[in-house]
């Protein structure tokens, strides 16, 4: 998306290639647009390093290195190391939940979220007004809630995820039926949490972005929303508008590539390059011609992955070990072994050549032993030794959110394993474990009442504040946020493993 004012332009996550092992490619096509031209501004907006925002190859060939960047305040500093690499000399350092006024009297905010959750170790949201006007780009960003944003007065337009944007339940090896279940149960999810940060916000008009990708690889073909599965986790723009209609929403406005949304107080108007209802009534159309059209690119990368010479299991010890003698927090949590089964072809199908174990308590990388895992996933020795090769140090900003791989796993799901593969550098590790153990302290010091229960004020999960998300039916609160799940007589989460929660039946008077 780009942001034109008087006192400037703002460019906002320019993503065209494709992300996660060429699995993903932005949907609608956006790669025919003239770039040269939208490249051409004042400011550059990068939410976070996650490959569907953060376009390497894009954002070095047509985006103006003259533009300032306006950057997150993140813990760490790989957002702007990796910006300078690719050319860009000035920054903005916002400080975040700020409002800082830039020349001509534009003014931004960009709240950062730095939990192991959020995004690459952080996800942001901009918040931007001019003359009067303003809009807030909350982007696949998480926050607790919207506060902060409606302090600073009402705010016109409001960009948002919808669809979803993760591997679950796709990848894990269930029954067919299971799998519907679960996807359905998350496509209401995602809707829901659209909703509720909608009706925080009231903004005049809302606008649906940030998803859903397209898959063109026919491998991942089927993960597109055009076979009419209900248990499919990423719905379009015309679903989402559907979908808010039943909840009374009509204040939708769909973006296509090349669309211009005019902007005033009190007004808003929009022409689109092409009908956009007859688009998405051709919407498979669209992506068969995109499919071929990019069946090169795909081919390409492909090429690119191989690397049968090197030892993976001696450079997954080598990286891995060390930083499991450091874990606490997330070796604890992971709380048994992983295994990774490689096989010769670029996903999970085809013959297991290796089988590795990622041993959290005995803190050890080494050959499966023939033993219970709490977690596998099978997957190409291809695209580890590729990871290995690039010397990736975020396995799920790359190997998990490609979808080239089945899972399967002891119980419930495990945050712990996926924030551990999101840390494979000492700087993201030390972060991690220190935020985890601040976290602790802190969601052990308040109570709040629910019904009859007194339970502690902040969620186990991402510290929700329960007195604004925590329900209580009968015996088992549920966390609003992101749909958790607690058993309060004994406190025991019912969704993931850990994350006790404190409760006690309050006493009647
Ligand atoms: S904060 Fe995620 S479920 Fe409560």
């Amino acid at each position: 998306m780009r942001i034109d004012t008087a006192a400037g332009s703002i460019l906002c996550d320019p993503w065209v290639n494709p992300a996660y092992f060429g699995s993903w490619f932005p949907f609608p096509d956006n790669s025919l647009l003239d770039w040269e031209t939208l490249g051409d501004v004042d400011y550059l907006y990068v939410s976070h390093l996650h490959r569907d925002h953060f376009d390497a190859e894009h954002l070095k060939h047509f985006i103006s290195k003259k533009a300032t960047v306006l950057l997150p305040e993140y813990p760490t500093s790989q957002l702007e190391d990796e910006l300078r690499e690719l050319g860009f000399t000035s920054f903005f350092k916002t400080k975040s939940d700020e409002v800082h006024e830039l020349d001509g009297g534009l003014k931004i905010m960009i709240q950062a979220l730095i939990s192991p959750t959020d995004g690459p170790i952080g996800d942001s949201s901009l918040w931007v007004e001019h003359d009067g006007v303003r809009m807030l780009n909350q982007n696949d960003a998480r926050p607790t809630d919207l506060t902060r944003f409606n302090e600073l007065g009402h705010v016109h337009a409001h960009m948002l995820q919808f669809s979803g944007a993760i591997w679950y339940p796709m990848v894990y090896e269930l029954p067919d039926a299971a799998k519907t279940a679960f996807g359905k149960q998350k496509r209401d999810r995602q809707f829901d949490r659209t909703w509720r940060y909608i009706d925080d916000l009231k903004a005049d008009h809302v606008f649906p972005i940030a998803g859903p990708p397209c898959f063109l690889d026919d491998s991942l073909w089927k993960f597109n929303d055009i076979f009419g599965d209900e248990g499919n986790i990423f719905p379009d723009q015309s679903v989402f508008i559907s979908e808010y209609a039943k909840v009374g929403g009509t204040n939708g406005v769909v973006l296509l590539p090349g669309s211009v949304s005019e902007l005033s107080e009190s007004s808003i108007s929009t022409t689109h390059p092409t009908d956009v209802d007859e688009f998405f009534a051709n919407k498979q159309a669209h992506l068969e011609e995109m499919r071929e059209r990019k069946a090169p690119v795909i081919a390409a990368e492909k090429a690119s992955w191989r690397h049968p010479e090197i030892d993976v299991l001696g450079a997954m010890k080598k990286r891995i070990e060390p930083l499991l003698e450091e874990s606490i927090y997330m070796a604890q949590g992971v709380g048994g072994p992983v295994r990774f089964d490689l096989t010769d072809s670029f996903g999970p199908d085809g013959n297991v050549v290796e089988s590795i174990v990622v041993d959290f308590p005995g803190k050890q990388v080494r050959p499966y032993a023939d033993e219970k895992v709490r977690y596998r996933f099978k997957t190409g020795r291809a695209l580890i030794e590729h990871l290995i090769h690039i010397d990736e140090g975020d396995w799920v900003n790359s190997l998990f959110l490609s979808c080239r791989f089945s899972a399967a796993r002891i119980g419930q799901y495990n945050e712990y394993v996926y924030a551990f593969f999101k840390c494979l550098s000492e700087e993201r590790l030390q972060y991690a474990e220190g935020w985890y153990d601040e976290h602790e302290k802190a969601v052990e010091a308040e109570d709040t009442v629910l019904g009859d229960w007194t339970v502690q004020r902040r969620c186990p999960h991402l510290k929700a504040d329960l007195s604004r998300f925590g329900i209580v039916d009968g015996n088992v609160l549920t966390c609003q946020l992101h749909g958790w799940k607690f058993d309060l007589p004994s406190g025991r989460c019912l969704t993931s493993v850990g994350h006790k929660i404190r409760a006690e039946k309050t006493e009647k008077a």
